[in-house]
């Protein structure tokens, strides 16, 4: 995990609980990071945040999607 930048995310809303970017983060999104991209395989999720998945590869890419994510979800 970390590898490939398949999860790639831009983080909506709830970026302030977020841990700062490991270096499989920095060294996978570069500059993508100050764009408020984090990859969602590394974030260990202990509040509510938004991500936004918009360069998903065809054909989901038709249709960005956004995930919503609660911390009583993932039974944290
Ligand atoms: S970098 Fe490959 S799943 Fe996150």
């Amino acid at each position: 995990m970390g590898k490939c930048s398949k999860c790639a995310c831009r983080v909506i809303a709830g970026a302030e609980h977020l841990p700062p970017p490991n270096w499989k983060e920095k060294k996978q999104l570069g500059e993508r990071l100050e764009q408020g991209y984090r990859l969602a395989c590394q974030l260990w999720i202990e509040h509510d945040i938004e991500l936004a998945q918009d360069d998903l590869p065809a054909p989901a890419a038709a249709t960005a999607g956004t995930v919503a994510a609660a911390t009583d979800s993932v039974g944290a």
